[in-house]
């Protein structure tokens, strides 16, 4: 195909061209109606674009024009059979999935520390979920892998199940073994499913020196389907992702039904347009995107491991626990310095103004993209550099609050009811400090990262209590219960 079209974005050129007289919905007309308090600040320009299925636009539910050959590009950028265009970010993605891979009571893998739009998922489909425990590594605490053993042992202890779910890579760059569980799930009759959220760009600079070593991207290693974050590191606007379906096993009717079912019916035609310009570039210009992020991040990988007290992981923690590493991912540990990552980043941001994404008890985490800077970099290692040597490199006592993560030594909560039942069971608001014991009613999710520690239909242990009250005493940020406080929480009725 000719990657050097864009036709959803020549069409909407087009369109706003000949502005027509405009009757329809949105009701702002191109940017005649959009508060001069915001256009203040961005200009008009982009607001003409915010058009919905006029004219010659195509529509993305039933696409049959420029939205369909759009995605027919991407899905020869990514090696696909198919892609589909998100407008509800890979959340939806991970939830259409789930909804086309398995129905009411039908078992599927799940890893512990999935995103918790699988748990969504699972809600609107009503399976049950079979956790797999990631690897743990013992030198820097970090989750690790899902091994193919593992998926063999689910699956001699659950052969009913349907398929497996993986996040591939993490948050902090950990990436599985997806060719071996990829075989390992088609002897068994299922799918495999990958949340590559973080990882669009490992199709990318396969043959340029010094790259070869990024783990490749879920499809070219046999996942049945994935869904990819755009925005996230390849250059879309927030909440556009693409779904991808790699194999002749994907029901790809049922999977568009269900991408009705969580999509809008008004999908944005600014966020579709960010994904054709996005592809784009990427089909042009991806390999030199890559090597550029790669630089910088080796580059910074380098220099902050020089720094006293300060660590930036790299290829040398790959082993039992981690098979792969996103090496474009940094993830940094003060921890000699006795400085917890909550704290680190904060003095990243409110001391050297160097936002990250992630932090944990243990790290920070920061995402080096083909649009940062050496200038960048050099800001954040300069940070790094004066935070070490107001410790003169050495460990501060006492100050770490936490000092294992807490999914170190994780075990599962007892699984009382299926996480749909269990979202329509009746409730009742009690006291926090009176949960231990029972049944939740509601998550508890650390945010970032999004790893539920328990889910609704799970007994709350001591363990998990204690995690959640020290958290919670912090005034640290998790999602889930109703009560942002959590002085209360929602349990079930038993
Ligand atoms: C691993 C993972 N999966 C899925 C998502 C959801 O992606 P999106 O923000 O595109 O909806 C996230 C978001 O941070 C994530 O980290």
């Amino acid at each position: 195909m000719d990657q050097n079209r864009t036709p959803l974005l020549d069409a909407i050129v087009e369109y706003t061209e000949k502005r027509p007289a405009y009757f329809k919905i949105p009701g702002h007309r191109y940017e005649r109606g959009i508060s001069p308090r915001w256009t203040k600040w961005t200009g008009e320009g982009i607001f003409r674009f915010d058009l919905t299925e006029a004219e010659g636009l195509d529509d993305l539910h039933c696409p049959e024009g420029v939205i369909r050959e759009a995605q027919e590009l991407a899905a020869e950028v990514f090696c696909a059979k198919k892609t589909y265009f998100l407008v509800n970010g890979t959340t939806c993605g991970n939830e259409a999935m789930v909804m086309s891979c398995v129905g009411d009571g039908e078992e599927i893998m799940v890893p512990r520390n999935a995103h918790k739009s699988v748990l969504m998922g699972l809600i609107l489909c009503g399976a049950k979920p079979v956790y797999l425990m990631p690897q743990i590594d013992e030198k820097t605490g970090l989750c690790g892998c899902i091994t193919p053993q593992e998926v063999e042992r689910g699956f001699k202890e659950h052969p009913g199940c349907k398929g497996v779910f993986l996040v591939n890579p993490t948050y902090y760059g950990v990436c599985s073994d997806i060719e071996s569980i990829s075989r390992v799930c088609h002897e068994h009759g299922a799918l495999l499913l990958v949340d590559e959220a973080h990882g669009g760009h490992l199709y990318f600079n396969r043959e340029k020196k010094g790259t070869g070593e990024l783990p490749r991207g879920a499809i070219l290693q046999g996942a049945d389907m994935c869904a990819q974050s755009m925005h996230k590191v390849t250059g879309s606007l927030t909440q556009s992702s693409l779904l991808h379906v790699g194999s002749e096993q994907v029901d790809t009717g049922r999977l568009e039904s269900n991408l009705h079912l969580v999509q809008s019916t008004s999908p944005s035609y600014l966020l579709m347009t960010s994904l054709d310009a996005a592809r784009y570039e990427l089909a042009l210009h991806g390999d030199d995107m890559l090597a550029h992020t790669l630089e910088l991040s080796q580059n910074a990988r380098e220099r902050i491991n020089q720094i006293p007290g300060i660590k930036c992981y790299g290829r040398e923690i790959i082993g039992q626990a981690v098979f792969d590493l996103d090496t474009t991912r940094l993830v940094i540990s003060a921890d000699s310095l006795g400085i917890s990552g909550f704290d680190l980043a904060d003095r990243l941001y409110e001391e050297f103004g160097v936002g990250l994404e992630l932090s944990d008890e243990k790290h920070v985490v920061a995402i080096v993209t083909y649009a940062n800077t050496m200038e960048d970099v050099d800001r954040l290692v300069t940070a790094l550099e004066g935070i070490s040597s107001d410790l003169n490199g050495r460990k501060r006592e006492g100050n770490a609050q936490f000092s294992k993560p807490v999914l170190w030594d994780f075990s599962l909560p007892e699984y009382v009811l299926s996480p749909r039942t269990a979202y329509f069971s009746k409730k009742k608001k009690i006291k926090w400090e009176d949960a231990e014991g029972k049944i939740a009613g509601e998550a508890l999710i650390p945010y970032p990262p999004g790893i539920p520690l328990i889910n609704p239909g799970e007994r709350i242990n001591r363990q998990v209590w204690s995690y959640m009250e020290r958290y919670r005493k912090m005034g640290l940020h998790f999602h889930g219960p109703e009560d942002k406080l959590l002085e209360t929480i929602h349990i079930i009725e038993e």
